[in-house]
């Protein structure tokens, strides 16, 4: 989820430590993208060996590593062909530290090195695999089995060339990933694949290229005979990997006329520009390999609209642009992120096709869990919302008392907590000081202590019994969005599991398993209204104050949008559950009072009615957040926004996406600083 930078220089000469320079330049343009540690893997001098630095904390701290381990002498002599790799981490796999951090290699003597971002979701099946032929392991990644994997194929497969092996072992992982692989026994070569995580390739030369197509060769992979259950990925069983049909090595096509040429693999722009700005967008399966100074491109399997070639483009932007992408803002890049980090979320987790889910984290807390008096929900701030959110859905499955608490209150409340209390604690970096001080005062108490993070490592994460990640990757916006989505999907998740064996309660799981499996295809139709949502936030910008109304599984969606519109527009904001209307808010209520209210077609659907029929008939003009077609909701109000139909307990996913764009709308149309509300922090480390 994080960074990968390699640079690979051929026939111009580089020193080492002007290598490593630009290595570590390169993972400082990265480093926006939020990460935890870092590493960086060169050719010793003698080239016998690939050495390695790698350090927890920022890239500054790796950067001084760096001088103080390779003190000039040998590492000043230039080289004219060079392979280095370097990362960032975000952990998903293991807590960060330095035996976590990337490159991972395959073998004391440091075969295959490999840097990784994403999750590898087989990783057990592999390790088991390849612990069975007497590999042991060092850390706790997921990214470890695959250096080892590709020396293990190498072991068997002595005439596979270096892009061979790296695609042999990419058909046997399963999840999301951006590799870059390093090598021992193929100095100056390197590859390099993606699926599901961004990466590129940069080109330098000296003169402009011959040509602006690297085209891509194209495997025999359909012919394959052998069944699938002879390989790790489905089974994990233990036999001998099959040796797949090759792809048409020998036909590497030479597209560069030049001989010197550097290239940059990065996950994204930022860290190349400075460099080049021709670059090649990798895509899903695509195996980028650069053998004797010439890089070519290949895939195991051609469908029919694939193209013939890869094209090269010319960067146009700004580094500030770059790392955007196309976003203006990173809260704006966070919220179109949402169809991905949910997948995330769920990745490894959720069996669709068997309708089981495990979450590892809590796995064997579950039946002290089932025996609970109670769940007690704590946060502060967005992750108290998405506990509101989830309070109904929970109740309901796991037929125990939910308790919803504000965890500041909680702590001043003195609120009594017993040994068979499960208290939950939600907060995006784990390090929230409010939440972390009731997480003590509970564990004090003897409570089982469940962590809902999105930061490996973090303080909440230590401190807790179990939990869950819920691997958003890392959010830059101080105002949360990726994370409340996937929190929310957290606890929805948690529910499943507590209710699996409830036989009364199955229809209703297999409803919100097929829901979430649509989900990210819904969150792309509702990103979609983003146009709309702009157009009203013209009409509201201007406004003191804006009303938002709802409730039963929506009112969450009311305090996160309210409380969104307060922290990046400074305007004043409500949520207001419908059903307290009649005694007081509707005094608010005239012809010049902005209101929002979310009326869709689940339990409380005749009472959000007489809600919004209260409203229209004190001349209140609502925006009505309804459900696509419902066109006798709509005909209370000109102005409405259409969301996707899906199950009861998860539209609150869908609704409060339409109220992040509104906010950052309304912010961007107000002049704010949507990445940096004034008086905010990212992570609220004070009481
Ligand atoms: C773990 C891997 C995950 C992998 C999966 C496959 C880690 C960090 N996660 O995920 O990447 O896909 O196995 O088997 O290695 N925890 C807390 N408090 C918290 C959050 C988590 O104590 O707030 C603990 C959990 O109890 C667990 C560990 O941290 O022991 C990892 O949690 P999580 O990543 O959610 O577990 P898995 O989903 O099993
Ligand atoms: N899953 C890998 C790890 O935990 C890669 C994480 C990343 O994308 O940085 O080490
Ligand atoms: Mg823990």
């Amino acid at each position: 989820m994080c960074g990968i930078f390699a640079y690979l220089n051929y026939l111009t000469p580089k020193s080492r430590l002007e290598v490593l320079d630009l290595l570590v330049t390169g993972l400082k343009r990265l480093e926006y993208r939020g990460y935890d540690s870092t590493g960086v893997a060169i050719d010793s001098p003698d080239n016998k060996n690939i050495v390695m630095v790698k350090r927890t904390g920022k890239v500054k701290v790796l950067e001084e590593a760096i001088q103080e381990h390779f003190s000039a002498g040998d590492y000043s002599e230039p080289v004219m062909t060079h392979i280095g790799i370097a990362h960032t981490r975000w952990a998903t796999h293991g807590v960060p530290c330095e035996r976590n951090s990337h490159p991972h290699r395959s073998d004391d003597g440091n075969g295959f090195v490999v840097v990784h971002n994403g999750i590898i979701t087989n990783y057990n099946d592999v390790k088991t695999f390849l612990a069975k032929r007497g590999y042991e392991f060092e850390s706790d990644t997921d990214t470890e089995v695959f250096a080892k994997l590709v020396h293990h194929l190498w072991k068997t497969h002595p005439t596979y060339s270096f892009r061979e092996l790296v695609e042999q072992a990419i058909l046997q992982v399963e999840g999301a990933f951006a590799i870059a692989v390093k090598s021992k026994h193929f100095p100056g070569e390197c590859v390099a694949s993606r699926r599901s995580s961004p990466l590129l390739v940069g080109i330098k030369t000296k003169t402009r290229l011959a040509t602006d197509h690297i085209p891509i060769l194209y495997g025999k992979a359909d012919d394959k005979k052998l069944g699938p259950d002879q390989e790790i990925r489905p089974h994990g069983q233990s036999r001998e990997l099959p040796v797949l049909p090759r792809s048409e090595s020998t036909s590497e096509f030479m597209p560069l006329e030049e001989k010197e040429v550097e290239y940059f693999f990065a996950s994204d722009a930022s860290a190349v520009i400075e460099h080049t700005n021709r670059v090649i967008y990798l895509e899903d399966d695509d195996v980028a390999a650069v053998r004797d100074g010439t890089l070519s491109i290949h895939r195991l399997k051609k469908s029919l609209d694939d193209p013939h070639a890869r094209e090269i483009t010319t960067l146009k932007m700004e580094i500030q642009q770059i790392m955007k992408g196309n976003y203006d803002y990173f809260m704006q890049k966070e919220i179109f992120e949402q169809p991905d980090s949910v997948v995330n979320t769920m990745r490894g987790r959720v069996r669709f096709d068997g309708n089981a889910i495990v979450l590892g984290g809590i796995k064997e807390y579950i039946p002290e869990i089932k025996r609970c008096r109670r769940l007690m929900l704590i946060g502060c701030g967005t992750s108290y919302h998405s506990a509101v959110a989830t309070r109904q859905l929970l109740e309901e499955l796991t037929e125990l008392p939910v308790m919803v608490e504000l965890a500041s209150d909680f702590l001043d409340r003195n609120t009594p907590i017993f040994r068979d209390d499960v208290c939950f604690f939600i907060s995006q970096s784990g390090e929230t000081a409010d939440t972390l001080m009731a997480l003590r005062y509970c564990k004090q108490r003897g409570a089982l202590i469940v962590g809902i993070t999105n930061t490996v490592g973090s303080s909440i994460c230590r401190e807790s019994h179990c939990g869950v990640h819920i691997n958003a990757g890392p959010e830059i916006g101080v105002a949360s969005t990726k994370a409340y989505t996937s929190q929310f999907i957290s606890l929805v998740m948690f529910a499943l599991v507590m209710s699996e064996d409830r036989l009364s309660l199955q229809q209703r799981r297999l409803e919100i398993l097929q829901a979430l499996s649509k989900l990210a295809d819904q969150i792309r139709a509702v990103l979609k209204l983003d146009s709309k949502v702009q157009e009203l936030a013209k009409d509201l910008y201007q406004h003191k104050s804006l009303l938002i109304m709802g409730r039963g599984y929506n009112f969450a969606t009311c305090l996160e949008g309210a409380l969104k519109v307060k922290e990046l527009t400074y305007m004043h904001s409500e949520g207001i559950m419908a059903g307290e209307l009649k005694h007081g808010p509707l005094a608010l209520v005239d012809d010049s009072m902005p209101v929002l209210m979310i009326v869709l077609r689940d339990p409380v659907y005749v009472k959000c009615m007489n809600a919004l029929q209260q409203v229209t008939s004190r001349k209140g003009c609502p925006i009505i957040i309804c459900e696509e077609g419902d066109e006798e909701t709509q005909a209370f109000s000109s102005r409405h926004l259409e969301i996707p139909r899906t199950v009861d307990c998860l539209q609150g996913i869908l609704t409060v996406i339409p109220m992040q764009l509104l906010s950052y709308h309304i912010a961007v149309l107000r002049g704010c600083d949507v990445d940096c509300p004034r008086n905010l922090a990212k992570s609220v480390t004070v009481e």
